[in-house]
This record gives structure tokens, C-alpha cells and sequence, in this order.
């Protein structure tokens, strides 16, 4: 019987543990979130790493970032369970630090064959560390909103949602980038 893509899912997240990813972080996180959502999607986000909320429950974006990422998905017709959602880090940093390059390399590679499985036709970047894992050498402030392609996969840069979340003038650019997702992926063939 043919694997579906729940099934790949759970495999490499076996992995990610079997591998003894990121043990410093491990050990100071209180479980690993990998993400969660609809393995068929055509959406992907990928957030930066887990905070205190999503540490404790298991599931990317369940904070007040996550709250206002569901706000902006309902402007647009959707609702979590219609997209996948993920981090670049899959352990919270300890007191919410920056995750450190190293961590962020550690990951990369599950977080590609995360996306490989999944197969999305857009991934959407949620800040400048995500940008940067797929996209190096381009600035979130020139690029935010503007689709890109890159080796077969179209990715679009946002500002991350807790950035953008106390900051007006960021949150409504944030809020007008999401609002274009749907007629750019009307325009990626499938
Ligand atoms: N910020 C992120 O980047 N990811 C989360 O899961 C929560 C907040």
C-alpha cells in the first residue's frame, strides 16, 4: 500500500528524534514541535522557532503571533486546518533567544524534506531567519510580498507576525502582502 504523506511525515519526525537534532536545545525544550496542519496543502509557512506557548503545547503558531496569523488567514477564506505550518528550529530556544546559525543548519535539511514530502506550491517565509534559510542574500525590507522563485519552488517573504504585531506601520504592510497570496497562487501552475 502506498505511503501517504501523514505517514512520510511521521517517519521523519521520528527521525529528527532518532537523530538527536539540536541536543543542547533538546534538553532544555520541553518537546519537539514539528508542525502540524494538512499534509496536502498548497500553503506552507515556516516561522522561525517555538516560544513559550507552542513549547508547551506542541504546535507552531498557537501564541498571540499565532492568533493574529489566523486572523489573516480567515481575511483570505482559509483556516489552519487548510494549510501547513512549521518552524525552521523544531526545539524553543531558551528565554525566546534568536536561534543560532548552527541551529538553524541542524534543521535545514529536515525542514527540506519536511517540504518535499509536502510538495506545497508557495512556501511563505515568516520573517527574515526563514527568508534567509531558502532565500540568503535578500533583505525583508525590499523584498516582503514579492513572490520568488528558486530551484522549482516559489516562496513568498512576509514580516513575521509578532514583529509586525505592536508595530503599525509593519503589521498593516503584513496584513496587505497576505492579502495577495491568493491571486498569486492562482498564477503558479500546479
Ligand atoms: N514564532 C515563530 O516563529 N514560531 C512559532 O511557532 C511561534 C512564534
Amino acid at each position: 500500500m502506498a505511503v501517504n504523506k501523514q505517514q512520510q511525515l511521521d517517519v521523519l519526525k521520528a527521525k529528527i528524534l532518532a537523530d538527536n537534532v539540536c541536543p543542547e536545545l533538546a534538553s532544555q525544550a520541553t518537546q519537539l514541535v514539528f508542525g502540524v496542519g494538512n499534509p496536502d496543502a498548497d500553503i506552507v509557512f515556516v516561522g522561525e522557532a517555538p516560544g513559550k506557548n507552542e513549547d508547551t503545547q506542541g504546535e507552531p503558531f498557537v501564541g498571540a503571533a499565532g492568533k493574529f496569523l489566523n486572523e489573516m488567514l480567515a481575511t483570505i477564506g482559509l483556516e489552519r486546518g487548510d494549510i501547513y505550518i512549521t518552524n525552521i528550529v523544531k526545539y524553543r530556544p531558551p528565554n525566546n533567544r534568536d536561534p543560532l546559525p548552527e541551529e538553524k543548519a541542524a534543521f535545514l535539511p529536515y525542514l527540506q524534506s519536511q517540504l518535499d514530502i509536502i510538495r506545497p506550491k508557495i512556501v511563505v517565509t515568516l520573517g527574515r531567519h526563514s527568508m534567509n534559510c531558502f532565500l540568503p542574500d535578500l533583505q525583508i525590507s525590499k523584498v516582503h510580498g514579492q513572490p520568488k522563485r528558486y530551484k522549482r519552488q516559489v516562496y513568498l517573504p512576509l514580516f513575521h507576525p509578532a514583529a509586525a504585531l505592536y508595530n503599525g506601520g509593519m503589521r498593516q504592510t503584513l496584513i496587505d502582502d497576505f492579502t495577495r497570496i491568493p491571486s498569486i497562487l492562482e498564477k503558479i501552475p500546479s
